[in-house]
């Protein structure tokens, strides 16, 4: 077994794998089933000042995702204060408690909830793209608290790596990258209406669609910034956390699976995580941690596309999706025109059996040095 445990701003997690917020963590009792389905830690549903009213229908399954439309939390902050969050900290697990929005919101926020939070998460969701009332929230978590401050980024067309930097700058001890994307629309062809409630039906899209978008944000601020990131964004198997954490993170939230699948979902991925790490030869979670953050070897870039005879059961996918028409199927085996094949690479993923390789121009090309990103394991 490998040791995943993590830490991160000083603060230990049995496991990289923890609910983001949302309605998996939308009570204490619900925290509790996240902490018993698997979960290295805890992360609240974000409160505000008031609870939220959102409008309904508000969440929808598209193909490989969700879109939604929710807010902030439907109950009033002083049932977590009351409550909530006492119930929550009888999991045993550190707990992150998600706030929203403004500097204002924060500084009334942050004293109440001092008693429960290992650490505070600041979303950023409702606050616009300048960095202003970021960096205000922030200043005033900070000034309220004596724990760590995260701060959860949308990817709303702001620049990212700038905002990871401000953040930085202002302050925080934690970069947790990102929330969903938006908005966007899905419409119901049966009713020729959006699925989703609200003035113009738009909503936010999360799950596997989404985490392109997130591995890239997440290795673009590790590069950038000194303090640790979570990645968030389409986790739903381990191998989805093994690509994060080579992105540079220290940890994983996931929300969509939790919703999809139940809260089981944060020890599934733990497992399957551990298993990869032991298949591969690392020992712990941690060693994988930024290997994806190097740049490209050229000799990686110059390489080509090879068939792996022994893998190949000379199906014709890789023919039917070659968009250059390079491959045939001679004796049951593909074979790769090189005059033809413009070097797309579609193929290596293309092929479900592994079949086909990229090989690099000098051999070995792809075993990239780890550089060690943030302060976190
Ligand atoms: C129904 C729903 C409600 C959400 N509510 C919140 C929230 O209250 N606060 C927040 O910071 N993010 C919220 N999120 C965003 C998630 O925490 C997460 O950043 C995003 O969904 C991407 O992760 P995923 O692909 O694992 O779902 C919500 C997402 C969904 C789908």
């Amino acid at each position: 077994m490998a040791n995943l445990s993590v830490e991160i701003a000083g603060i230990r997690f049995s496991n990289p794998v923890m609910p983001a917020a949302g309605p998996p963590v939308r009570t204490g009792e619900a925290m509790l089933r996240c902490a018993a389905g698997g979960a290295g830690g805890l992360v609240s549903k974000t409160i505000s000042t008031r609870a939220a009213a959102p409008p309904t229908p508000n969440i929808a399954e598209i193909p490989h995702g969700l879109v939604n439309t929710e807010l902030w939390s439907e109950l009033p902050p002083e049932q977590w204060i009351d409550h909530e969050y006492a119930v929550a900290r009888g999991a045993g697990l550190p707990l992150i408690v998600s706030l929203g929005y403004s500097a204002d919101d924060i500084a009334w926020l942050a004293p109440r909830v001092r008693p429960f939070a290992d650490a505070v998460e600041l979303s950023t969701h409702y606050i616009g793209e300048d960095a202003g009332p970021m960096v205000a929230a922030i200043r005033a978590a900070k000034s309220a608290l004596d724990v760590p401050v995260f701060v959860k980024l949308s990817p709303l067309g702001r620049e990212m790596v700038r905002a990871a930097e401000q953040a930085e700058a202002a302050g925080a001890d934690g970069i947790v990258a990102i929330n969903s994307f938006g908005p966007v629309l899905a419409i119901d062809p049966k009713t020729r209406q959006p699925y989703l409630g609200g003035n113009d039906g738009y909503g936010w899209l999360s799950g596997p669609a989404l985490k392109p978008l997130a591995l890239r944000c997440v290795r673009d601020i590790s590069r950038a910034v000194r303090i640790p990131v979570i990645g968030v964004g389409g986790v739903s198997r381990g191998i989805d956390a093994v690509e994060m954490l080579m992105a540079g993170a220290s940890a994983v939230q996931v929300c969509t699976a939790a919703i999809l699948h139940g809260p089981s979902v944060f020890g599934k991925i733990a497992h399957e995580l551990d298993t990869w790490l032991d298949v591969h030869g690392y020992a712990s979670a941690a060693e994988i941690r930024g290997l994806a953050v190097e740049g490209m070897p050229s000799a990686w870039s110059d390489g080509k596309p090879v068939v792996v005879e022994a893998a190949c059961n000379g199906c014709d996918v890789c023919v039917l999706s070659c968009p250059y028409d390079a491959i045939s199927i001679v004796d049951k085996l593909a074979v790769i025109d090189d005059e033809a094949c413009a070097r797309c690479g579609l193929c290596v993923t293309r092929c479900r059996r592994g079949a086909i390789e990229w090989a690099p121009a000098v051999p070995g090309a792809l075993i990239a040095g780890k550089r060690r990103v943030g302060r976190g394991t």
